[in-house]
């Protein structure tokens, strides 16, 4: 797997760290994925089931773990630390109908077919079940094995509906000015010396920041950098 960092990097990166060209967007997404665990999960009288599908080095277990009875981390064989692996058909070995909760940040622009991912996100959830997924907009290439897909906004409702969800929440991470100058930081950020890395992103990032508060009269949720969406199964 690449970019193997520590989760809590992920979680909480510095400025002056290993992830400091991810400084802004790495804590917006957290607080992103924060405000949904709130206003979706946290708030259920049930004792949930919540599976990480595509988790990676399981970077939000600790801000889902306090809310949920059972945590499972998802992935491919490669990932030793995954608990349930998915078969070389993409199949997730759990029955249909199991799961209340399928969490899925920064995977789908990964997966060799979106639409049977989402299918198996679908089989796998109860009828009042949650989806709630993240992923990109606009983001350089950076293959976890792979790297297949970026998403436009229509685009993005328009897969996960046309599997058979209903979208009930949608936001943009990011807007086009601010992920104009990440994208030009990258550019340029990778042909630097590693250790030159955090003193471009100690000029970059407080850009990024500032162009990210002008007002965006909505069209943050139409053109990011990411989108987080929660959907519910839709039922015949
Ligand atoms: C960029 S990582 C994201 C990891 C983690 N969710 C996070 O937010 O840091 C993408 C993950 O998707 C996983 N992945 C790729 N294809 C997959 C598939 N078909 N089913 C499940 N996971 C998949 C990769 O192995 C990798 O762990």
């Amino acid at each position: 797997m690449n970019e193997r960092e520590p989760g809590i990097e992920r979680l909480y990166p510095s400025i002056f760290g290993r992830m400091a060209t991810r400084y802004y967007y790495l804590r917006q997404l957290r607080q992103a994925i924060e405000d949904v665990i709130r206003d979706f999960v946290a708030k259920s009288p049930r004792k949930l089931t919540l599976a990480d599908y595509g988790c990676g080095n399981k970077p939000y277990e600790p801000l889902i773990a306090p809310f949920v009875e059972k945590y499972i981390g998802i992935d491919l064989p490669e990932n030793k630390i995954a608990d349930i692996h998915i078969s070389p058909e993409g199949q997730i070995e759990l029955p249909e109908k199991s799961l209340d909760v399928v969490l899925s940040t920064q995977a789908l622009e990964h997966v060799v077919n979106p639409t049977e991912y989402l299918a198996e996100a679908l089989r796998v959830l109860k009828d009042d079940g949650q989806l709630i997924l993240s992923t990109h907009g606009y983001w350089m290439f950076h293959p976890d094995p792979t790297d297949f897909w970026r998403w436009t906004s229509t685009g993005l409702k328009k897969v996960v509906t046309d599997a058979g969800f209903e979208v009930v929440h949608f936001k943009g991470i990011i807007g086009r000015s601010a992920m104009g100058l990440q994208l030009f930081q990258d550019g340029i950020t990778f042909g630097l010396p590693k250790y030159l890395r955090p003193v471009l992103a100690i000029i970059m990032q407080p850009l990024i920041i500032l162009f990210d508060q002008v007002p965006s009269q909505g069209a943050k949720d139409k053109d990011a950098c990411t989108y987080i969406l929660v959907a519910k199964k839709r039922l015949k």
